[in-house]
């Protein structure tokens, strides 16, 4: 388990909005969603079902998270982004996909919707669901935590010009008067529900929170992981995948359980994955300066931009803001070292669940990485090899060449690398040293470099050998749902032995 994660104690003192709760009830549900807009679903195996045991609300919900036309261009509705043929995260490999006026990128990558449902109100001294870990930044919806809720997050996306780019919540809620499903949305929010903008804007949000709460395609527990974990037939691990779960759990391996928590979660759930905190990993910059990038993000462009997360720059206004020069920037001494810190939340994101994400095919906030090996072999040379992941400058010699995974196709000997690059320099202190990135933590706690982490020297040896990587590639791909146990056990080929 992971040991103390540094907070503040003037974090503590800051006072946090209170927030609701993490969306809408969950009523009982065996129906599951549908790629198409129809009354007819299927779930994550494909069998088609109907609406019948979801509520109202839900099933105004599911109407309306498939409707195009509540898009401004009237071509994109949720499922454009969450496909729920790709467990609710994107169709395709972009780090960010295209809004409705078919001109603008987005500034992340699409998470999956999965697995939401657990999620606690954002808190910056949230309770850590391992029990032991000091209270630390977690919960909340969007990958700094902006949206309080499920309900509230759906705003955001409807009115973002950059995304479903409707003019007002008035031009939302007209096309809603018009769909075919209006009646319905009466009966599940009262005969006026729709004549108010404001009170029907918030049913939308209640509507789709519920689909998202209750439609079990949201949470299938469809994985050959969870028939291992509930002892189920079919879910006999193969040596390679049970080498990569160890390599998984073991600190001294791969120790992703110290934030991707595996164990029991909140509300009865379990093996989600994610302990919902909010960590600086260090992710490169997904810019143009990175040779053959397939797709650079365009704000990152300007050199001035910089996305950090939960200090902004996209939670602003909100109520969990972090952004520096605001009364929560939380610039404070740090509890180990006493060194100033400028901004603790800075560079922070948030913890996503490991399920389903052997199916996608963008990974970390801003989609730098396209392949499931690639992130592990970035958790196991960032620190070893920062030459691989970051531009350098300077240097003497001939280039010599990198491995095919890594971002830099060359590196020249002795040159500066510009380690930790998404991030200003100032900052860099919030960087997480743990294993495997670093190399775990000190006596005094603490999980940066700042408070007595370590950073695994440059040229070192990484912690995890060829055969870890390859298990624990395995290992992941048993989190994905839709499992369907095969009637006869491989004896060979990937993954078994
Ligand atoms: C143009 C693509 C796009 C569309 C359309 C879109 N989203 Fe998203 N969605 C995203 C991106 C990108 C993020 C991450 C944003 C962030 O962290 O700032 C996200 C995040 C979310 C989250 C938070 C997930 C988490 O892990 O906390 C939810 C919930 C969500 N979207 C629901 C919806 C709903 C409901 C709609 C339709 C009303 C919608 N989205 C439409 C791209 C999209
Ligand atoms: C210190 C906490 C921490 C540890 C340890 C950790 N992760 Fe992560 N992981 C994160 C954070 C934070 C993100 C999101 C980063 C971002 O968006 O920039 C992430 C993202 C990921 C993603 C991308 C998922 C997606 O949907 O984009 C994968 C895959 C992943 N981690 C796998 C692992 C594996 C495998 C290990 C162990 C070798 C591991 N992580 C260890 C914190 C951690």
């Amino acid at each position: 388990m992971r040991k103390v994660l540094q907070l503040f104690v003037s974090c503590a003192a800051l006072t946090l909005a209170a927030c609701g709760g993490g969306g809408g009830s969950g009523g009982a549900s065996v129906t599951s969603a549908a790629g198409t807009q129809t009354a007819a679903t299927s779930n994550a195996t494909g069998t088609t079902t109907n609406t019948s045991n979801l509520s109202l609300a839900a099933q105004v919900g599911q109407k309306l998270f498939f409707d195009q036309n509540l898009s401004g261009g009237k071509n994109q509705s949720c499922a454009s982004c969450h496909d729920p043929n790709y467990a609710y995260g994107p169709p395709n490999s972009l780090a960010v996909q295209l809004g409705s006026d078919g001109l603008s990128k987005g500034q992340r990558a699409v998470p999956s919707l999965r697995y939401k449902d657990m999620t606690p109100p954002y808190s910056d001294v949230a309770e850590n669901p391992d029990g032991v870990t000091t209270s630390a930044p977690g919960g909340g919806f969007m990958l700094d935590g902006r949206a309080p809720t499920l309900a509230d997050q759906v705003t955001l996306p409807l009115l973002n010009p950059i995304e479903m780019n409707n003019a007002s919540k008035e031009a939302v809620v007209q096309t809603a008067r018009s769909a075919s499903y209006a009646a319905l949305f009466k009966q599940a929010f009262g005969a006026n529900a729709l004549d108010d903008t404001d009170a029907a804007f918030a049913s939308i949000g209640q509507a789709i929170a519920a689909f998202e709460t209750e439609d079990v395609s949201f949470h299938p527990y469809k994985s050959k992981y969870d028939l291992y974990i509930g002892n189920k037939i079919g879910g006999t691990l193969t040596p390679a995948e049970m080498r990569g779960l160890a390599v998984f759990n073991r600190e001294d391996r791969g120790n992703c359980l110290a934030c991707h928590f595996q164990g029991a979660n909140f509300n009865g759930s379990t093996g989600l994955m994610t302990d919902f905190t909010y960590q600086a990993i260090g992710a490169p910059r997904n810019d143009r300066s990175i040779p053959n990038n397939p797709d650079p993000i365009p704000a990152n462009d300007d050199p001035s931009y910089f996305d950090m997360g939960l200090c902004g720059p996209a939670n602003d206004d909100s109520y969990n803001s972090h952004k520096p020069g605001t009364p929560k920037a939380g610039a404070a001494p740090d509890p180990f070292t006493g060194a100033n810190n400028p901004n603790p939340y800075c560079g922070r994101f948030k913890v996503p669940t490991l399920r389903n994400a052997a199916s996608r095919s963008v990974f970390f906030h801003n989609g730098i990485f396209h392949a499931l090996e690639q992130v592990v072999r970035f958790y196991n040379t960032r620190d070893t090899n920062p030459e691989y992941w970051y531009p350098s400058s300077g240097g003497t010699g001939t280039a010599t060449a990198n491995p095919p995974y890594a971002l830099q196709p060359t590196s020249v000997p002795g040159a500066t690398v510009d380690k930790f690059n998404d991030l200003p320099a100032m900052y860099r202190g919030n960087i997480d040293e743990e294993a495997p990135l670093g190399q775990g933590q000190t006596d005094a706690g603490g999980s940066t470099a700042l408070n007595g982490a370590q950073p695994r020297p440059a040229g070192s040896t990484p912690q995890l050998s060829e055969q870890d990587i390859k298990d624990l590639v395995c290992f992941l791909g048993v989190l994905s749902d839709g499992y369907q146990p095969p009637a006869e056990a491989p004896t060979g080929g990937t993954c078994v032995n």
